[in-house]
């Protein structure tokens, strides 16, 4: 007999009753067919349905980017750390903020900064970002990362952008983040050990709830990405056992494939 729970309760009790594997398994095939949704759509498209849609979360003015974005804990801890890694130098860096979102993380790091470009790939987001946030002496900029080149900065965040993103568009990526000489990546991955950079579709769901749970590692294959240094800045661990990293590299470049030998 099929049971179908009709509220919230019952759902939550039928999710209780389930084994392990059995909610992996669920979680998996909702994280595929939510990403399918998005998959025959460009990234503006497919990004500004997200918001539409509310996919992360709803909002006042209908643009919301997720608990991540949100979470009092999470970013606070983000901001403090942040800010004390720009507050190593003596001048106040230029920035360049790539997938911005709703700016409620960038606009409490702004003050911290020379000028501030914040870009993001949804249009009508960026619309919005400039009248919200026109006090701030922000320039907010359209873009789609995987093809379109970057505004110089000293400094390069990457904040929750590459989870979402196929290996294919970060690939694309990863090599124009080689032009900045600070670059700061935060992405949410499964907390201890894990396989890196399965691949995923791109869309509103990360790694960490697919069937094999994964991350983004920017230093492992297939990305290879080298610094001179790099360093983790921050952890702070969420209630589904995942913990969102953020990792600061000097001087970011690509790994040089040996040379033949002669
Ligand atoms: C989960 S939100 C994170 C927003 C913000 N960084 C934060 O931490 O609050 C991811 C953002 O990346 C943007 N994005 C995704 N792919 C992008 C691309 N190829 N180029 C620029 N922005 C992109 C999305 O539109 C979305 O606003």
């Amino acid at each position: 007999m099929k049971i179908r729970p009709r509220n919230a309760v019952l759902k939550r009790l039928a999710k209780r009753c389930m084994p392990a594997s059995l909610l992996a398994l669920r979680s998996h095939l909702l994280t595929r067919s939510m990403d399918r949704a998005f998959a025959q759509l460009g990234n503006p498209e497919a990004f500004g349905k997200i918001y539409r849609d509310g996919v992360w979360g709803g909002a006042e003015d209908g643009f919301c980017s997720g608990l991540g974005s949100h979470d009092r804990i999470t970013v606070e801890r983000y901001v403090q750390a942040v800010c004390s890694f720009l507050a190593r130098t003596e001048r106040k860096l230029d920035v360049v903020d790539l997938g911005c979102g709703d700016f409620s993380v960038g606009s409490r790091i702004r003050n911290s900064c020379g000028l501030y470009v914040a870009c993001d790939v949804v249009p009508a987001l960026i619309r919005r970002n400039e009248l919200k946030y026109a006090e701030l002496d922000v320039r907010f900029t359209c873009l789609d990362a995987t093809r379109d080149a970057l505004p110089a900065g000293e400094v390069c965040f990457v904040r929750q952008v590459l989870q979402h993103l196929s290996n294919a568009q970060i690939a694309a990526i990863v090599p124009r983040l080689c032009g900045f000489r600070h670059l700061i990546v935060t992405e949410h991955v499964p907390r201890g050990v894990f396989r890196a950079n399965l691949d995923k579709r791109t869309g509103p769901t990360t790694r960490i709830t697919q069937f094999r749970p994964s991350g983004v590692v920017l230093s492992q294959p297939p990305f290879n990405l080298r610094a001179r240094e790099s360093e983790t800045l921050l952890r702070v661990d969420d209630e589904l056992g995942g913990e969102i990293v953020t990792t600061y590299y000097f001087e970011p470049c690509l790994e040089r494939l040996a040379e033949p030998a002669e």
